[in-house]
Parts: C-alpha cells; structure tokens; sequence
C-alpha cells in the first residue's frame, strides 16, 4: 500500500488568520491564492507490516533529513493523529513511512507545510485506496484541512483557488481560474529564514487577543466595488466582500486592483498579529525597508506589489513579462539574501515515481 503526490506551496490575497472553529480548522472567512510552480513537495505513504511504529522523515535542499516527532509541533502531531484518523476510516491496522521531499528551502517564508500537509494527505488517501476522499477536489480539500491547515487545503485544487467559507460552517476549496489564465509570478525576496519564534497553529490561537480581530473580519466582509476601487472601469458596480473582489480582480486580470487588494490584506492581517497578547512578530527591519521599495517600484510604473505571510520574507507579485525587471531591482538591494521565483502552478497531484528510503531515510 504506496503512493506519491505532489503538491505547491501558495502565496495568499485574502489571508486565512484566525479560526472560528479550532477543532474543525475552519477560517473566519474565505480566503484565497495562487499555487507557486517552482515550490513543491513530493510525498511518498507506505503502509506495510514491516514497519513497527508510524515514521516521517522530510528532506529539503537546505538542511539534513529530519525525522518529525508528534511533539516537535502542533502541526507535526496533526500528521501523526491523521495516520490513525485516516487508517481507522479504511479499516487498516499498519504503520506507516512517509518521505517528503521540498524542491525549495524549508522555512524560506514560503508555505513548505501547505505543500507538505496538501501532498502527505493526497497520498495517504491513495495509499488506503480511500478514493471517495481523494478524488473529488472539495472533499479531499477538507480532508487537508482537516489535517490541521486551510492554507494547505488551497493547493489542492490548480491556478488560482479560494476556500470558501459557507454559512453553513463548511470549508472548502474550490478554483477560481486555471494557471494558465494569467501569468503572475511570485519572487521571494529572502531577507532571513530565521525560525519563528510563535508557530502559525499557535498565532491562530493568539488572534482572539487582538483587539482588530473583529474589525479585519468586518472589513473583509465589508461590501465594495472592485472595479472602482482603482479607478477601474465602473461599467461593473455590483458590490462584493473583499475576498470576492479578490476573485474578481483574478479574473479580471485587473493588476492594480489585486495589488491594492493584497497588499491591504497583508497589512490588515500583520496588525491583528502585532496587537495579539503576546505579539506575534513576523515582520523584520529588511522586510519594511523591501515593502518601501515595492511602493516606490509601482509608483514608477512598475506593475508590482508585495504580500507577507507568517514570516519576514517578502513575496513580490508581478506579471511575467516584468521578472526580469524585478530580478535586476532586487540585485542591488542589500536586504535581499537571495531570490525564489515562481509563476502559477497546478494543484495536488498523484504521481507514479515513489521517492525511495536512502540510508538516512
Ligand atoms: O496554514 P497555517 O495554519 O500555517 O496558517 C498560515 C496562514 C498564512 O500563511 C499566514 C496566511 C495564508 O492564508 O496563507
């Protein structure tokens, strides 16, 4: 009983922060984002009675193979409680070696545990033949959510994608546009990969403390018009919540709108984390300095905006016909340590090739 999938990492417009049901991982609201290409992880599921307990070793071009632990973190013992969630559901009573391999630096600021959480489930699903859970895109995204990340649900399905949240208190993931629809590439300018020093599964917990919480739900429930919003065209007046206007920008290919958008967004999330008790710090010097050039970029003309998620790297959004532009900006920042570009890329998919054990895994 083996399988492979692989699976991106994202890069979030409207950001998932905070949780109405923590149990369920259910978000406050919907949210939505972009699969990067050139982030991915492959993860292989083996279930056999040669192995006497559950074992997951993860591989990364920048750091030795690490055995996880259920109490190395929240997020590691959600993988743990899956094997035996999910083992139970099909009725199998072996233990587990899962391997998984990032293509990109682990905890490089971008969303390694999206692309690992997305890629373990698919083939952990695969792997028990529990194919009414993988097959059908909406509910194998709950399933990774269920695994303890709503990010990580978003790259299950290709392009662009939103999790929905329901009135119903559903969640689930569904496209908005294929990758194909608009080329927009993501260049991380990696300022420190320093580790976090508050988890994200222990900054959700901490959103409640901040005083904004309430207020950035409100705002992103807020009714605008997308299309005025940047002195769009007005011909589409109908109002829509933030994370709609989001959509519509994508499909649109409305550039400014997305960028003023996201960029809001982005802000709005980082100050319900820095006023959470305690605070939760993600941003660096580096990062503001790089977001202040981002601004004096667009208001050159440059069509580019800049996003952060649970970490100080900045995410760089344009159009692929400006990344070399961007590339040669970034080469004289100081800042920037090195950097990661990526355009769009496919959702979660089961593969044949395995990874095989080496001898440290
Ligand atoms: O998926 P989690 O629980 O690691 O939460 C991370 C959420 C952010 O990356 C900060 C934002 C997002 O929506 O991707």
């Amino acid at each position: 009983m083996k399988a492979t999938a692989i699976a991106p990492a994202n890069i979030a417009f409207i950001k998932y922060w905070g949780r109405k049901n923590h149990e369920q991982f259910l978000p406050l609201t919907t949210t939505n984002s972009m699969n990067l290409a050139a982030c991915t992880a492959k993860t292989t599921v083996e279930f056999s009675a040669d192995y006497e307990a559950d074992e997951i070793i993860v591989k990364a071009p920048n750091m030795e193979d690490a055995t996880l632990q259920p109490q190395d973190g929240d997020k590691t013992a959600e993988l743990f409680k899956a094997l035996d969630r999910l083992r139970a559901i099909a009725g199998v009573n072996l233990k587990a070696k899962v391997l998984s391999e990032l293509n990109f630096p682990y905890k490089a600021g971008i969303a390694s545990s999206a692309a690992g959480i997305a890629a373990f489930t698919a083939a952990t699903l695969e792997a028990l033949e529990l194919r009414d859970q993988l097959l059908d895109k909406a509910e194998l995204s709950r399933q990774v959510r269920k695994v303890g990340s709503v990010s990580a649900a978003r790259s299950v399905a290709d392009g662009y994608t939103e999790a929905v949240l329901t009135a119903e208190d559903d969640c689930y993931v569904r496209q908005i546009a294929p990758a194909e629809h608009w080329d927009l590439v993501d260049v991380v300018a990696v300022v420190g990969a320093e580790q976090k020093s508050i988890s994200t599964s222990q900054g959700h917990l901490l959103a409640e403390t901040s005083p904004f919480l309430e207020a950035r739900v409100r705002y992103l429930q807020e009714k605008v018009i997308p299309s005025l919003l940047n002195g769009g065209n007005p011909d589409n007046p109908q109002k829509v919540d933030r994370p709609d206007a989001v959509k519509e920008a994508i499909l649109e290919k409305n550039f400014n709108v997305l960028a003023d958008l996201a960029e809001a967004d982005a802000l709005n999330m980082h100050a319900v984390m820095l006023t959470s008790t305690p605070s939760v710090l993600y941003l660096g010097p580096k990062s503001l300095e790089i977001m202040r050039k981002v601004w004096q970029w667009r208001a050159d003309g440059l069509p580019v905006f800049v996003t952060f998620d649970a970490g100080p790297n900045a995410h760089l959004i344009t159009l692929s016909q400006y990344q070399g532009e961007l590339l040669k900006l970034l080469k004289d920042e100081s800042e920037v340590n090195y950097t990661i570009a990526s355009g769009v890329g496919k959702g979660v998919q089961i593969v044949s090739e395995h990874l095989e054990s080496t001898k440290n895994g």
